[in-house]
């Protein structure tokens, strides 16, 4: 009888334990979202993207406004549309030439293929937040 009282306890600690670190996990994901979301925004002020772009309402109208960007169908200058998602802006940003947005010049935008993955990564999760 003593040594079956005993088994329970430590099942019922060793559960304890494990739902406690449980927990822990899964409030972190949420933690990262906002500070990849940070992290694009600086990048988006240092890389000068609001030299051209507004974002949040404020910077300049030479490209397209990225407000409201995510998700949506996109017109092409080559006639095509595409749905702007994680994907399309990644491309946007590394190679801006690939898909020009319709009513825009080509070729005016830079590519920014000297930023890492992880900081195109960080620029498409805040340009995701400005739905
Ligand atoms: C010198 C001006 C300029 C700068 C700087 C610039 N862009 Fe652009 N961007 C444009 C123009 C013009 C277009 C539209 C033509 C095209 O697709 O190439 C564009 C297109 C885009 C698109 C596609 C938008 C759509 O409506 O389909 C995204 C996303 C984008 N830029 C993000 C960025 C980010 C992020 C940065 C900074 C790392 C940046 N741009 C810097 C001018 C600029």
């Amino acid at each position: 009888m003593i040594k079956t009282w005993y088994v329970g306890v430590v099942v019922a600690a060793v559960f304890l334990i494990v739902a406690a670190c449980g927990g822990g996990e899964t409030s972190a994901p949420a933690h990262d979202d906002g500070s990849l979301t940070d992290a694009g925004r600086e990048l988006f002020t240092s890389q000068g993207c609001a030299a051209c772009h507004t974002a949040g309402g404020v910077g300049a109208d030479v490209g397209p406004s990225l407000d409201g960007l995510f998700g949506t169908q996109r017109e092409l200058a080559s006639g095509e549309t595409v749905t702007a998602d994680a994907g399309y802006i990644m491309e946007s940003i590394k190679t801006p030439a690939v898909k020009v947005t319709k009513g825009f010049p080509e070729g005016l935008m830079p590519p920014f293929d000297q930023l890492s993955s992880n900081e195109v990564h960080q620029l498409v999760h805040f340009i995701e937040s400005l739905k």
